[in-house]
C-alpha cells in the first residue's frame, strides 16, 4: 500500500480522507472518543502538509436515509477539540452544502462531510448505485486517503469504489493496524493465547475456525459461551443461546481436542434474576445455573483461571468482553482480563485488543491505553482479518492502478 508521503506533494490538493468515526453515542454526547483520537493523526498530518482535507465517516446504520440521531454534527465538534483546529461541518454528504464547504477551504483547513450512509449510494449492492455515489464523492476532491480500519471489511461507496477513481493512499491508522494484526497471523512468538467474548457466536465462528489451527490456548467467555457451555450438556438457564450454532460449536471442541489446542471455559459465572445492573445475582457453577437466572459474567474462578492462562502467554488477542461490563456487578470477568492482559504487555509480550466494546471496556474501567500493545480500532475488520478473509477496503488501496 502506498501511504501518504508516497502522494507527493498534496499543498493546495483536496484530499477525500475516508476516516472510522463511528463512535458510540447517549444521545447527542459522545461516550467513548477512541476512534475520533485514533483519527486525528492523519488529518493532521494532511493539514500540515497544506492539502484541503475533507473527511468523511459514517455513524451508525441509518440505512440509506437522513436520520437527525446519527447526525455526525456532534463528532465534528468533538474533532475540532481533538485537532485544536477548527471542523467545518456540511449538513449533507456530497450536496450543495457539501460542496459549498469544499469551495470554501483554504490549504490547511478541515471540512466533515455529514453521515456517508444518510445516502443510499454508500452501502448498496448494486455496483451501479454504488458507483454513481462514489463519482459524486470522489467530484469533491483530487486525492483519496484510506483510513477508516474500521469499515475496510465493508464494500462500501467510500472504502472501495471511491480509491478506484482517485489517486490514493492508506492512512497512518490503516498501516498502523495492519501491521500490527499481520504480526498474529503471521508467525506469532508463542504461547499465543485468544481471548473471544461478545454476545454473538455466529460472529466468530469464522475466526475461531481459523484459530483453532494456529492458537495454543483459546479462552472463551462473554455471552456466547453460553452457546459453549450447552454443547458441552450444561443448563443454562435464561443466558443468550444460540441453538442453531450448537452443532458448529460440538466441531469446534472435537477439533480442538484433535488439535491439541486447549479451548477453555468458565468454571463459573455470575447467574442474575434480569439484564439489569440492581438485578439479585450469585456466583455458581457453570453446572448448576438455575433455569430462571440469566448469565452476566464469568465467576472469580473462572476470572483467575483465564489470568492464569494469559500470564503463560508472549502473544494475546483479545476480542469481546467477558461480562456486561457497563454494569458495575459484571465488569470483574472483563476486568481481570484485561489487567492480565497488562502483565503480559509489561513483560515485553505482545497485546491487541480489537473490537469496539473491547476497547471502550478497557478505557470505562479505567485501564491506561498505553499498558496494551495495540487497541484495536476494527471490531469486524480485525476479526475478519484474523479469520483470513479478503477485506475490499484494503484491497482498494492495494490497488495501484490509480
Ligand atoms: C464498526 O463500528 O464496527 C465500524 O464502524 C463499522 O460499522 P458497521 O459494523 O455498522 O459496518
Ligand atoms: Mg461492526
Amino acid at each position: 500500500m502506498r501511504t501518504v508521503d508516497d502522494l507527493g506533494d498534496l499543498r493546495g490538493s483536496r484530499v477525500l480522507v475516508r476516516s472510522d468515526l463511528n463512535v458510540p453515542l447517549d444521545g447527542h454526547t459522545i461516550t467513548d472518543d477512541g476512534r475520533i483520537r485514533a483519527s486525528a493523526p492523519t488529518i493532521s498530518d494532511l493539514a500540515d502538509r497544506g492539502a484541503k482535507v475533507v473527511v468523511c465517516a459514517h455513524l451508525g446504520r441509518p440505512n440509506g436515509k437522513p436520520a437527525a440521531e446519527l447526525s455526525l454534527a456532534p463528532v465534528a465538534e468533538r474533532l475540532a477539540e481533538v485537532l485544536g483546529r477548527p471542523v467545518e461541518f456540511a449538513s449533507d454528504t456530497v450536496g450543495q452544502s457539501a460542496k459549498a464547504a469544499v469551495g470554501e477551504l483554504g490549504e490547511g483547513d478541515v471540512a466533515l462531510l455529514e453521515n456517508l450512509r444518510f445516502s443510499a449510494g454508500e452501502e448498496s449492492k448494486d455496483d451501479a448505485e454504488r458507483g454513481a455515489f462514489a463519482d459524486e464523492l470522489a467530484g469533491l476532491a483530487d486525492v483519496y486517503v484510506g483510513d477508516g480500519f474500521g469499515a475496510v471489511h465493508r464494500r462500501h461507496a467510500s472504502v472501495y469504489d471511491v480509491p478506484k477513481r482517485l489517486p490514493h493512499a492508506a492512512g497512518a491508522l490503516v498501516v498502523a493496524e495492519t501491521e500490527v494484526l499481520r504480526r498474529l497471523t503471521g508467525d506469532p512468538q508463542r504461547p499465543y493465547v485468544v481471548v473471544l467474548g461478545g454476545a454473538k457466536v455466529a460472529d466468530k465462528l469464522g475466526v475461531i475456525d481459523n484459530l483453532i489451527g494456529s492458537v495454543d490456548t483459546l479462552l472463551i467467555g462473554g455471552g456466547m459461551v453460553f452457546t459453549f457451555l450447552r454443547a458441552q450438556g450444561h443448563e443454562v438457564g435464561s443466558s443468550l443461546l444460540e441453538e442453531d450454532q450448537l452443532d458448529a460449536v460440538r466441531g469446534y471442541l472435537e477439533q480442538a481436542t484433535d488439535k491439541g489446542v486447549e479451548i477453555v471455559l468458565p468454571v463459573d459465572v455470575v447467574a442474575a434474576t434480569g439484564f439489569a445492573a440492581d438485578a439479585d445475582h450469585e456466583v455458581v457453577p457453570v453446572d448448576a445455573i438455575p433455569a430462571d437466572r440469566i448469565g452476566l459474567d464469568i465467576g472469580p474462578e473462572s476470572g483467575r483461571a483465564f489470568a492464569e492462562h494469559i500470564a503463560k502467554a508472549r502473544t494475546v488477542f483479545w476480542n469481546g468482553p467477558m461480562g456486561v461490563f457497563e454494569m458495575t456487578p459484571f465488569a470483574e470477568g472483563t476486568r481481570a482480563v484485561a489487567q492480565a492482559l497488562t502483565e503480559v504487555s509489561g513483560r515485553g509480550g505482545l497485546t491487541v485488543v480489537g473490537g469496539g466494546d473491547s476497547a471502550a471496556a478497557v478505557r470505562q474501567l479505567g485501564f491506561d491505553e498505553s499498558a496494551f500493545g495495540h487497541i484495536s480500532t476494527g471490531g469486524g475488520a480485525s476479526l475478519e482479518l484474523l479469520e483470513g478473509k479478503p477485506l475490499p477496503g484494503l484491497e482498494a488501496l492495494e490497488d495501484q492502478t490509480r
